[in-house]
Order: C-alpha cells, then sequence, then structure tokens
C-alpha cells in the first residue's frame, strides 16, 4: 500500500504495471499450488463464500440436479437452497453420526440430470475428512462437475485439483493459507463455463458493452485489492517454505493432544471422527453447560478463543446430535503450541470443577 497503492491493471503507467505483476505472481503461484495449468482458470474473489455463489449459481439452471451433503456449512448450503427457489434441484445425502459422507450415498443420489455434486472437503465444526479422490470418480463416472469447497483443507491437505477431478475448487485465502481477511479463490477446470456474479469494468475491452469472455477478467470485474493479494502470496509463500507434511504433522500433534484430554474429561462429549484422518477443527459439549457460556468463560477468565454455537453449519449438528445448542469448537493453528493445549484442557478442568 505504502509503495505501489495504484489498481492493476488499469494505467498504463509503471505503478499500475507493477501492481499488475503483484497480482499476476499471486495468481501463478496459487495455480501452481492447486495444480491449475493455466493460471487464468484461478479467479480472485472476496471469500470462500464469494467462490462457492459464483460456481452454484454461474453454473446451475432450472432443471439441473445437485448432490450436496446433510453436513454442509451455510457458505454452500444457502446458495444451494435458493436455487432451489429457481428450479433447481438438491439431494442433501445423510452423512454417519460421526459426520462422514460415503462415496457409496453420493452415487446412489445421482440423477441422469445431474449436474453438480458440491460438498466441503472436511468439516468446521468436527473435522471430518470427506473421501474427496473416490467421490471425484463418482461423480466424473456420473457425467456431473465436482465443487469442492475447501475452506478448511486449503493450505493443510495438497489438492492438486486437474489430478484429482475436481472441477471447481473455493478457498479463503484467510486460512491454511495465511493471507489476508478477504481473499479468497475460485478455481475453474477447463471446459467449465459460468455465468459472472458481477459484470463491470476489468480493465481492458472497454469499447463492448458486454462482459468479456476471457479469464480471469469475466470473473472479476472492478478493482482488485493488491495489497491483500500480495499479502495472500507471502501466506502461500510461508506454506510452500513449511511443506504441507510438516504443517500437518503440528496440526496432527496437537489435535491428537486435546482429543486425549478432552476424552478424559469427566461429562465431556467430543465429537467427530472417532478414528481415522482428520483436520484441525475439535468440537465437543460438557454435561449441563451451556456451549456460549463455557466459550465466554474460558475467553474472558483465561484468554483463550474459542468459537460455541452452531458455526455457521445447523445441519452438521442436526446430524452429529448436538443441535440447538451447537458445540465449543477448539481449532489450534500451526502457531499453537502443546503448551496452549495443555493451558486450556487445565482451563477447561478447572471451569467444570466450580
Ligand atoms: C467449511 C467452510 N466453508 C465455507 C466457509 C466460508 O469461508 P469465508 O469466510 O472465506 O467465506 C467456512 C468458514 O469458516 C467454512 O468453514
Amino acid at each position: 500500500m505504502r509503495e505501489i497503492g495504484v489498481a492493476p491493471g488499469r494505467g498504463g503507467y509503471r505503478q499500475s504495471l507493477e501492481a499488475a505483476r503483484i497480482v499476476f505472481a499471486t495468481r501463478s503461484a496459487l495455480a501452481g499450488f492447486f495444480g491449475v495449468s493455466d493460471s487464468s482458470r484461478l479467479i480472485f474473489t472476496h471469500s470462500a463464500t464469494e467462490s462457492l455463489n459464483l460456481a452454484v449459481s454461474g453454473l446451475l439452471k432450472a432443471g439441473d440436479h445437485v448432490v450436496s451433503s446433510s453436513v454442509e456449512h451455510n457458505a454452500l448450503l444457502r446458495p444451494l437452497h435458493l436455487m432451489l427457489g429457481r428450479g433447481v434441484e438438491v439431494t442433501f445425502v445423510p452423512a454417519d453420526r460421526e459426520g462422514v459422507v460415503s462415496e457409496r450415498e453420493i452415487a446412489g443420489a445421482l440423477r441422469p440430470n445431474t449436474r453438480l455434486v458440491a460438498l466441503a472437503h472436511c468439516s468446521n465444526v468436527t473435522g471430518a475428512v470427506q473421501p474427496i479422490g473416490e467421490i471425484a470418480r463418482v461423480a466424473a463416472r456420473g457425467g456431473a462437475l465436482f465443487l469442492v469447497d475447501a475452506a478448511q483443507s486449503a493450505g493443510y491437505f495438497s489438492l492438486p485439483t486437474e489430478e484429482m477431478g475436481i472441477d471447481l475448487l473455493a478457498a479463503p485465502g484467510h486460512k491454511g493459507l495465511f493471507g489476508p481477511p478477504g481473499t479468497g479463490l475460485l478455481t475453474i477446470a477447463r471446459g467449465v463455463t459460468l455465468e459472472p456474479l458481477l459484470v463491470g469494468g476489468t480493465g481492458g475491452s472497454a469499447s463492448s458493452p458486454l462482459q468479456p469472455e476471457q479469464l480471469p477478467e469475466r470473473f472479476e470485474s472492478g478493482t482488485i485489492n493488491t495489497a491483500a493479494l500480495a499479502g495472500l502470496k507471502a501466506g502461500l509463500d510461508f506454506v510452500l517454505e513449511t511443506g504441507l507434511e510438516a504443517i500437518r504433522a503440528k496440526g496432527k500433534l496437537l489435535v491428537e493432544q486435546l482429543l486425549q484430554g478432552l476424552r478424559a474429561c469427566p461429562g465431556v462429549t467430543v465429537y467427530g471422527p472417532s478414528q481415522g484422518e482428520r483436520a484441525g477443527a475439535v468440537s465437543f459439549t460438557a454435561e449441563g453447560e451451556d456451549p456460549a457460556v463455557l466459550g465466554y468463560r474460558l475467553d474472558s477468565e483465561y484468554d483463550i478463543s474459542v468459537r460455541a454455537g452452531l458455526h455457521c453449519a445447523p445441519d452438521v449438528h442436526r446430524t452429529i446430535g448436538s443441535y440447538p445448542g451447537g458445540t465449543v469448537r477448539v481449532s489450534p493453528g500451526f502457531f499453537n503450541s502443546e503448551a496452549d493445549i495443555e493451558f486450556f484442557l487445565k482451563a477447561l478442568r478447572e471451569l467444570l470443577r466450580r
């Protein structure tokens, strides 16, 4: 902002070109990270929510059918419900009590008019990891496109989209990619065409009253936030320097410590997969305790930031049995330590004893 505080792709002066170079460098680096061979097919948005809206409403038409699941975040659920009012049919296949969706359920829900299979890779409530490799194959066999909400997995799992058969991948910049809030992206596989959410100034093709066809301009009307994208590139550089394996190893260590400690607390119920792969979110309830009060006390008395309630994903709680009160969710990050987890567990034990 201090050195190149101008709009990219607008003027031909050196500062604007430098801003465009920053945007291009971020786009190319992210395209490499997500295995997108043509970087113009990686679109910048403001959030995973915007990316999911673009994918869902840009693709679907009346008469189309979508298969999703009973454990989706509102960021996908609400765009799908909006489509229900526009003549699109949606089947929400049930997940099991641990929040895991099976590819067999997805396969069983496919119809000749299924245009899209859409679901989150990892749950922000239970930490459940869905078998997206298998689901991609099921979707492709059924002639449907595959949209992945990677809000909880981008920067944690390797997601080479073209190799994995992911046609559309939505991710925020501000979680596992360590970028600033207000950044997001959507990858769009070759051959997939979408209607834009917004039309307007794109910097080029100015004489036409119609939105340009070429990517990424088609989906990036209005001035792009260069400073935030420079931050996103710095975040991605950190992920690449650290390595996904090291990031995941740290995550696993802390989550395992957390799970063991929580399971040893009398009256505490831990949700999500009891074994196998898990992402960073761990949810629990404590008998007789309101999650909102527990969350408030952890913050005000111990300075521990957790989230309490439904976490924008009410259907997950209906599935795992914690509706309507929700859960307390602890989500350790790469910069937490084993001492932080021990401090949290000690605080929780104290609060539950009082
Ligand atoms: C699974 C899931 N999907 C989508 C989102 C929305 O992300 P954003 O805030 O970038 O729109 C979140 C945010 O927490 C999430 O956890």
